[in-house]
């Protein structure tokens, strides 16, 4: 290339920027000496003028990373080859000679309206056909060769232009692949199933037998038979169903697998996307996209139905720190204040958005970004915060980043470092996929609801859990979660009989090992899988009405869900004292080889979780981070012997600590005692 060479006043002499960023493709090899802080920049929704206060606000602010260029197909190539870089040319240089590095976007998020106007084919179609039409984002069908091909015509030229541009230190495909058209029914996507599901299957038999085809006539006798499934009169078969989640996951991951294998043979730096983590996103299976990222990137807004949403943050945040398999990752957005797409976006109380930033930093993020750098005037995403609102600096939001840039910088040498954890929740996309089919026992079984249950009474307890693929090796944990694990693969299933004869501890809850990979059902009695782990046999499930709750004889309640379970070998902690079933087994705990297996027949209470998640951890012997009074989260992040404590106050009242070292955000020394301030964070340097 080389057209770049003096062009950014003479700046550039073909170093690599800053030197950040760079380093070595794989997980957790992303180099950099400062934490990352930034947002979404969209500075074509603005006037040239604009952009250099904007740099020197970013500056003022401490940003020290941006993307860029997201959502600029359509300006980038206002005619198909015809490409117009000018502008971007210009914000990248003023970043860069700003000292503020790009992760620069391939820009084919979404595609401008000349593709569906030339190529209407490309739009994406629901199960019932209906087209979905441009004018919002993202509307293209996943599947589609023709999108396909200027898409990887986009990046060839964004990447071929900038490959060597100075600010540049990591690329960004696309942006939250699947976050609106996650599903496509069109004939395009139906032709692409079906070379999917030949590449899986093989021959029509095998397919046939994994779809259960002989119940009410629905034997395939040619591939040319087989759709998506469609909108149809009753429950469409779900293997079928399943098979086709698999497949769109996979047809998104190819999109991103072939913008990145364009940026392979072009670029040098990191190569990373945003993903949606967190018990609202369904539709994707991240774990198998982890090895296509050269960091994971995520994207996190607080569900404001939600009144424990700093519960749900951490949660997302220990799943995205799974997928990244326990490297450190970078949060790419997530919102100042209010977002704009929920019914009732409620805006963030003061020093909110610095506990939330660093709650995602504790659990192993090392980079905090926003959407989006300055609030748009127009569209539909106006309503959205942003780093800089409306309102312009002199803000509480604004005030609030410059502190958050100055706290960052003050925690640069927690960079690197990993998460603590000695219990593991077993996560699965395809186990939630499987679990919330159609024509279940009951609607009321939610995948995430006994995981989020599990995960809430050990982040009372101050216990930090990875959230992990079940196919994770287990043997470094002292506890294993296994929430509402109804599709469960048999390796999986034999890997956790091992870890618990080998001395581990698992707590296992209702719904879980009911059926394998083909959703064919375990038969023999549930939990099917975990049967001889658990040392139970269920011979029926007894579902509860709506509302309906029963006692059980420990004290606790429940609802939801009860079953007629036996145990064969387990012990017996709890029975029901009433509703269908008084006086079955309701909590068991069967000892096997040297660990022991628990398991949760019904839907317990908050309380009765609490007391039953308390007596695992004192089995298994986990201990909290450290002891702190209710509502005060604690985390801690080591590299070798060094260890940092984060503790994020989240009630009105000081809280005290037992803690020796360095507090890093006011660098004051600690010796025996650590007092956090109502709705404080502090981050102890723990003296070795
Ligand atoms: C994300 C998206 C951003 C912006 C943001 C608003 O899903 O990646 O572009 O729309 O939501 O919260």
């Amino acid at each position: 290339m080389g057209t770049w060479q003096g062009e950014i006043h003479g700046t550039w002499q073909g170093d690599r920027g800053h030197g950040t960023w760079q380093g070595d493709r794989g997980h957790g090899t992303w180099q950099g000496d400062r934490i990352a802080f930034g947002a979404d920049y969209n500075p074509e929704q603005w006037p040239e003028q604009t952009w250099a206060t904007d740099v020197e606000l970013m500056r003022r602010a401490g940003v020290n990373l941006v993307s860029v260029g997201i959502f600029s197909w359509a300006l980038l190539e206002p005619t198909p080859g015809r490409y117009e870089f000018g502008w971007l040319d210009r914000v990248l240089a003023l970043l860069h000679d700003g000292g503020i590095d790009v992760d620069l976007a391939t820009a084919t998020a979404s595609p401008p309206p000349w593709l569906a106007h030339r190529h209407p084919g490309t739009l994406p179609r629901r199960a019932d056909q209906t087209v979905l039409w441009p004018g919002a984002r993202q509307a293209y069908c996943p599947s589609s060769p023709v999108f396909r091909q200027h898409s990887l015509a986009l990046v060839e030229a964004v990447a071929t232009r900038y490959t060597d541009h100075p600010a540049v230190v990591m690329w960004h495909v696309g942006n939250e692949l699947g976050c609106h058209n996650a599903h496509c029914y069109c004939d395009v996507s139906a032709e692409a199933f079906r070379g999917w599901l030949l590449a899986r299957y093989g021959d029509l038999d095998s397919l046939n037998d994994a779809w259960g085809t002989a119940f009410w006539s629905q034997r395939y006798h040619d591939w040319a038979e087989i759709n998506p499934p469609r909108t149809a009169p009753t429950f469409v078969n779900p293997t079928q169903q399943l098979d086709f989640a698999r497949f769109s996951s996979d047809e998104h991951r190819a999109q991103l697998r072939a913008e990145r294998s364009v940026l392979d043979r072009l670029v040098r730096q990191p190569v990373t996307t945003n993903f949606m983590i967190g018990t609202g996103s369904k539709y994707l299976d991240y774990h198998s996209w982890a090895d296509d990222v050269d960091l994971v990137a995520n994207d996190h807004y607080l569900t404001a139905a939600d009144p424990e949403s700093h519960v749900g943050l951490a949660l997302a945040a220990d799943q995205t720190r799974g997928v990244a398999r326990g490297a450190p990752w970078l949060l790419m957005e997530h919102s100042t204040s209010a977002v704009n797409w929920q019914p009732r976006n409620l805006a963030k109380a003061p020093g909110q958005l610095r506990r939330n930033s660093l709650a995602h930093l504790a659990r192993g993020a090392d980079g905090i970004l926003f959407f989006q750098w300055r609030a748009s005037l127009a569209g539909a995403e106006k309503f959205h915060s942003a780093m800089l609102p409306h309102a312009g600096p002199e803000t509480k939001v604004f005030r609030e980043v410059c502190r958050l840039g100055a706290d960052l910088r003050a925690l640069a040498e927690v960079r690197g470092s990993r998460v603590d954890a000695e219990v593991a929740i077993l996560f699965d996309w395809e186990a939630w996929w499987g679990a919330e089919l159609d024509a279940h026992p009951s609607v009321d079984v939610d995948y995430g609801d006994r995981l989020r249950a599990c995960y809430d009474a050990l982040w009372r307890a101050g216990v930090t859990a990875d959230v992990v693929h079940p196919s994770t090796d287990l043997a470094g944990y002292r506890l294993v979660l296994v929430p509402t694990l109804y599709l469960v693969r048999d390796a999986d299933a034999e890997a956790l009989h091992r870890y618990v004869e080998r001395g581990g501890t698992t707590l296992v809850t209702y719904f879980s090992g009911i059926v394998d990979e083909h959703d064919h059902v375990r038969p023999g009695g549930y939990p099917g899988a975990f049967r001889d782990l658990l040392g139970v046999r269920t011979e029926e499930f007894f579902p509860l009405a709506v509302g309906e709750r029963v006692n059980l004889d420990d004290g606790g309640t429940a609802d939801v869900w009860t079953e007629l379970l036996h145990p064969l070998g387990a012990e017996v902690l709890a029975g029901y004292a009433d509703g269908p079933l008084p006086g079955v087994p309701a909590i068991t705990r069967h000892q096997l080889g040297d660990g022991a297996a628990w398991y949760v027949g019904t839907r317990l209470d908050r309380a009765a979780t609490t007391r039953l998640l308390t007596r695992l951890l004192t089995d298994a012997g986990v201990r909290p981070a450290a002891d702190a009074p209710p509502g005060v989260e604690v985390v801690r992040r080591r590299r070798d012997e060094q260890s940092w404590l984060f503790v994020v106050n989240h009630t009105d009242e000081a809280a005290t600590l037992a803690g020796t070292g360095t507090e890093l955000l006011t660098g004051h020394p600690c010796t025996g005692e650590l007092t956090v301030a109502p709705g404080e964070v502090a981050v102890l340097r723990e003296h070795p």
